[in-house]
C-alpha cells in the first residue's frame, strides 16, 4: 500500500474504554469511537494484541494467536469492529507477537509434556559447567533461560521467563505462522505489526563477550528478511498490507533492506534510537536532560539514508512502551498546547508514515502518582527492584519511574472530567487513572478550536494531501543549533521549510523567511521578518511559487 498518506492511531485496548465495568478496556470500547476517531481523520488503528493471554507482559504473552481474549470481547465483537472501521475509510492493524508465545500455550504445553515436534517450536539447551547455556541476560532482567528440571535442560526467553522464545529456524513454526497471518487476513485485516520482529533469527548461542549482552547473536540476523520475505509471499501479499516491524538495536541499512518495497517483505519499521537520547551511560533507568543534537543528528541520518536507501520509516514519539513524548521532550506546566504541537508537528513533516498514540491529541502526559505501588508493569516492577538493590530511596526509585515507567504511556484515556475514572470505566480501572484528567480530557479540547486535538487534525489533512510532505527530499539546516531543529522538504521546485524550537526560550534564528508563507504553525501569528522564534514555536512554511 502506499504508505505516504496514511496516517497510523494507537490503541492501547486495555486503556481505551470499558463498556462492562471490569476495568478493562475492550472491543466494543474501540467501536463506540470510530465515528471520533474518523473525525480525527486516521486511516488506521494499530491495536495492542487482543489475543488470550495470561497477561504477564500484558499480552505479549500470548496463549493463542487466533482467537479473542474473552476480557476484550468475542470474535463477533471483532468482526463487527472491523466492518464499522471499514465503512468510515479506516483499516485494522493487528500486533503478532512471533519472536515468542507465552509458556501457557498449547505450543509449549505441549513441549514441556515432551513431545518432540512441540519441544522443536523453542529453544532447548543444556547448561554449561553447572551453570546456565550462556550469559546473556533477558530484556526484563535476570538470564535469558530458565531450567526445566524434567529434561534438566533451560528454555531461551529473551523476555520474562513466561514468554518462550520461538524457533523460527524450524519450517513447521513459519508454517503455522503464516496460517495466523492468513486467518486475520480472512478476518479482513489490513495492517500488521510485527513485534521485535529483527531478533527471531538467533545466529550463536556462544557466550556474549565482556560488555555486550550477546545482542550480535539474535539481533538482524540474516535469516530475518528470507522469514519476513516468506510471510509476505505466502500470506501478506494476498491483500496490499501496511505492516510495519519493531526493530530492537537496529542500523539504518538493515531497516532500509527490511522496507524497501522490491524486498517484499515490510512496508516500514520502528526504530527506538531517538528514544534513547536522555538515557545516561547508555541505561534506561537512570535521569539526564535530552541530548538534543544527538536527537537532531539521529532524525537527520535515519531521514536522509532512508530515503537514499529506498527505505520508509514509522515516525513516532510515543507507544505503549516509552513516556510519554510531552513530559520528555515538551513541557506540560508552561507550554503544554505550544510544546504539543511542536512535538506532533515533527512526526507529520518529515519523511516517513506517522503513528499517534491514544492521548497524544489531547496532550496526555506522563502519570502523576505519590507511590511505587500504583506501577503494575513487569519491567518497571524488575526495575525498581533493582534500583534497591543498587541502594536507591524510595524516592528516587519513583522519581524514575515518573520518569522512564512504561505505564506513563499506558494509562486510561481521559475522555471526560464529568464521570468517575475520566469516563474510561465504570469499574476499577486495572491502572491509575491520571490525576489531571481534570482538566486533560476530550470532552474539554473538542470545545476548544485552538486545542491540540484541532491542530492533529490538521497536520493529518496536510499529510494526506501534500505531495512535498510525502514525497520530499529532506534537506538538513542549521544542524549544530542549540534550540533549533529545521529542514526544508523539496520536490522538483517546490519547499517546504519546517522549523521547529525545543525549548522554553526565544531562540534566535539566522534563517531568512522571506519568500515563505505559512501553512500552519503553533502560534496565532506569524511575522516573516522574525530574528527570533517563541518558545516552543513550530513553523511550516511554504516556499511562495
Ligand atoms: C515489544 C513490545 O512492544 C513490548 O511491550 C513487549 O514487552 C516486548 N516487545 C516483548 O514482547
Amino acid at each position: 500500500m502506499d504508505c505516504s498518506r496514511q496516517v497510523v492511531y494507537q490503541i492501547y485496548p486495555k486503556s481505551f474504554q470499558d463498556t462492562t465495568g471490569n476495568g478493562l478496556g475492550d472491543l466494543k470500547g474501540i467501536l463506540s469511537h470510530l465515528d471520533y476517531l474518523q473525525d480525527l481523520g486516521v486511516t488506521m488503528l494499530w491495536l495492542n494484541p487482543i489475543f488470550p493471554s495470561p497477561q504477564n507482559d500484558n499480552g505479549y504473552d500470548v496463549s493463542n494467536y487466533t482467537a479473542i481474549n474473552p476480557d476484550y470481547g468475542t470474535m463477533e465483537d471483532f468482526e463487527q469492529l472491523v466492518a464499522e472501521a471499514k465503512k468510515r475509510g479506516i483499516g485494522i492493524m493487528l500486533d503478532m507477537v512471533f519472536n515468542h508465545t507465552s509458556t501457557e500455550h498449547e505450543w509449549f504445553q505441549k513441549a514441556l509434556a515432551g513431545d518432540p515436534k512441540y519441544k522443536n517450536y523453542y529453544f532447548w539447551k543444556k547448561g554449561k559447567n553447572g551453570g546456565l547455556p550462556n550469559n546473556w541476560p533477558s530484556k526484563f532482567g535476570g538470564p535469558a533461560w530458565q531450567y526445566v528440571p524434567e529434561f534438566d535442560e533451560y528454555y531461551l526467553h529473551l523476555y520474562d521467563p513466561t514468554q518462550a522464545d520461538l524457533n523460527l529456524s524450524n519450517p513447521e513454526v513459519r508454517k503455522e505462522l503464516v496460517d495466523v497471518l492468513n486467518f486475520w487476513i480472512d478476518k479482513g485485516v489490513s495492517g500488521f505489526r510485527f513485534d521485535v520482529i529483527n531478533v527471531i533469527n538467533k545466529t550463536s548461542f556462544e557466550d556474549a563477550p565482556q560488555g555486550s549482552e550477546g545482542k550480535e547473536f539474535y539481533t538482524d540476523g540474516p535469516k530475518v528478511n528470507d522469514y519476513l520475505h516468506q510471510f509476505y509471499v505466502e500470506a501478506l501479499s494476498r491483500i496490499d498490507p501496511i505492516t510495519v516491524g519493531e526493530m530492537s538495536a537496529t542500523t539504518v541499512e538493515k531497516c532500509a533492506g527490511y522496507s524497501k518495497p522490491e524486498n517484499e517483505e515490510l512496508s516500514m519499521c520502528f526504530n527506538f534510537h531517538h528514544l534513547k537520547v536522555d538515557y545516561k551511560d547508555k541505561q534506561k533507568w537512570t535521569m539526564m536532560p535530552f541530548d538534543f543534537q544527538e536527537l537532531k543528528n539521529l532524525f537527520f541520518t535515519w531521514d536522509t539514508q532512508m530515503e537514499k536507501e529506498g527505505g520508509w520509516n514509522a515516525l513516532f514519539w510515543n507507544c505503549h512502551d516509552q513516556p510519554r513524548a510531552l513530559s520528555r521532550f515538551g513541557d506540560p506546566v508552561h507550554y503544554p498546547k505550544e510544546s504539543a504541537k511542536m512535538l506532533a508537528a515533527v512526526t507529520f513533516t518529515r519523511r516517513g508514515m506517522p503513528y499517534l498514540l491514544y492521548g497524544d491529541k489531547i496532550g496526555m502526559t506522563n502519570l502523576h502518582t505519590a507511590s511505587v505501588h500504583d506501577y503494575v508493569d513487569i519491567e518497571s516492577l524488575n526495575a525498581a527492584n533493582m534500583l534497591k538493590e543498587q541502594g536507591k530511596t524510595d524516592e528516587e526509585i519513583l522519581a524514575i519511574l515518573q520518569a522512564k515507567s512504561r505505564d506513563n504511556g499506558r494509562t486510561p484515556m481521559q475522555w471526560t472530567n464529568k464521570k468517575p475514572n475520566a469516563g474510561f470505566s465504570e469499574g476499577k480501572p486495572w491502572l491509575k487513572v491520571n490525576d489531571n484528567a481534570e482538566t486533560i480530557n476530550v470532552e474539554s479540547v473538542l470545545q476548544d478550536d485552538d486545542s491540540i486535538y484541532a491542530y492533529y487534525q490538521k497536520l493529518i489533512e496536510l499529510k494526506k494531501t501534500n505531495p512535498i510532505l510525502q514525497h520530499g527530499h529532506t534537506v538538513p539546516l542549521l544542524e549544530s543549533d542549540d534550540n533549533l531543529y529545521a529542514y526544508a522538504r523539496r520536490l522538483g521546485d517546490q519547499e517546504i521549510l519546517c522549523i521547529h524550537n525545543f525549548y522554553g526560550n526565544d531562540a534566535p534564528l539566522s534563517l531568512e523567511l522571506q519568500g515563505y508563507r505559512r501553512i500552519l504553525s503553533n502560534y496565532p501569528d506569524f511575522d516573516e521578518s522574525a530574528y527570533s522564534l517563541r518558545p516552543y514555536e513550530s513553523l511550516i512554511l511554504e516556499k511562495n511559487a
